[in-house]
């Protein structure tokens, strides 16, 4: 069978553009300068419904700021006439404020420039590799240490959103990135507040959009069913295990697919990953969501455990 290419997340309102063509797009038509204060110096990503930039705080540098870097995300072209879109990045916005961790991507602002007519996120800009480039790097995997380094704070990350009832909604290695100063989870995009004061905001139906993307997401979100705290194990199994062993568990096939081909029969045990931690790993790798009982606090601590395997 083939491996599917792309890491993008599909909205099911547009069709996906190709990314040279975003890009070319995005660097001829964009303002130069945002809300009076935002340079914008070069893209750092496009992914299925936002741009990311570089960006120079111009205000912060006249303060004598030595590094007045950002990040800055808006909508891309083509969605940025959307109203559920740009609801959807406040969302992001508002759900990843809630999170104080030290492996979740920190937010700054979210701003209209009402010249130009756009919202967008300013950030904390990440320097380093995403973990899909870190796999095109490492296409047989990471050795148990370096895995264990990744493994054990995001899935902190994961657990600790999961605690302040926050759901990722599109774990995936594109939205992982290993930065200097160490590894962050981020674009909530997709994310949901499952309890607490953010449930308050509109209520988007992400079915609708269908932005799932078919490889990480769960089969039963791909089915149309609530994004849920077992739907980001199941993405962020898919990530560790293509971590591990430099390969997608179903070759990067949709979910709903890899489970009609039952392909869990095929799953081998990733080289170098302890016994334990496969044990964990390949029950976050369920299809049925009723089988796939355990939280993202359980992988980590599997992930963390000096096994028996030693
Ligand atoms: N704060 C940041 N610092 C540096 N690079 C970033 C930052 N945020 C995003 N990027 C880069 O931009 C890319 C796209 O960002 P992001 O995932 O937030 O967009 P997206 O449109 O929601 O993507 P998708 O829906 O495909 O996952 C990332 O994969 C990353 O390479
Ligand atoms: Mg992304």
């Amino acid at each position: 069978m083939k491996e599917e290419g792309s890491h993008h997340t599909y909205f099911a309102f547009s069709s996906a553009l190709h990314s040279t063509t975003l890009r070319e797009r995005c660097v001829s038509e964009m303002p130069q300068i945002l809300a009076g204060r935002y340079h914008l110096e070069r893209l750092l990503g496009a992914g299925g419904m936002g741009v990311v930039y570089r960006v120079r705080d111009l205000l912060h540098e006249q303060y004598g700021d030595p590094d007045p870097y950002i990040a800055l995300k808006m909508l891309s072209e083509q969605f940025d006439g959307s109203p559920d879109a740009s609801a959807l990045l406040y969302s992001e916005f508002a759900l990843s404020r809630r999170l104080h961790h030290p492996n979740v991507l920190r937010p700054y602002t979210f701003e209209v420039d009402a010249d130009h007519r756009r919202a967008f996120i300013t950030m904390e800009l990440m320097r380093g590799l995403t973990l899909d480039k870190l796999l095109c790097e490492r296409p047989l995997g990471l050795p148990w240490h370096e895995l264990q380094a990744i493994a054990a704070p995001l899935l902190d990350a994961l657990a600790y959103a999961h605690s302040r009832g926050v759901l990722h909604g599109d774990m995936k290695p594109s939205n992982v990135m290993l930065s200097e100063e160490g590894v962050r989870l981020f674009d909530f995009g997709l994310g949901l507040a499952q309890e607490g004061p953010l449930k308050s905001l509109p209520n988007l139906s992400r079915d609708r959009l269908n932005a799932w993307t078919p490889s990480y997401a769960a089969p039963e979100l791909l089915d149309g069913a609530p994004l849920s705290e077992g739907g980001d194990a199941y993405g962020v199994a898919c990530l560790l295990y293509e971590l591990a062993s430099g390969k997608h568990p179903f070759r990067r096939l949709p979910s709903t697919q890899a489970r009609d081909a039952r392909m869990e029969r095929e799953l081998k045990a990733p080289r170098h990953l302890p016994r334990r931690c496969w044990t964990a790993l390949r029950l976050a790798l369920a299809f049925d969501p009723r089988q796939r009982r355990i939280t993202a606090a359980q992988l980590r601590d599997a992930m963390n455990a000096e096994s028996s395997w030693w």
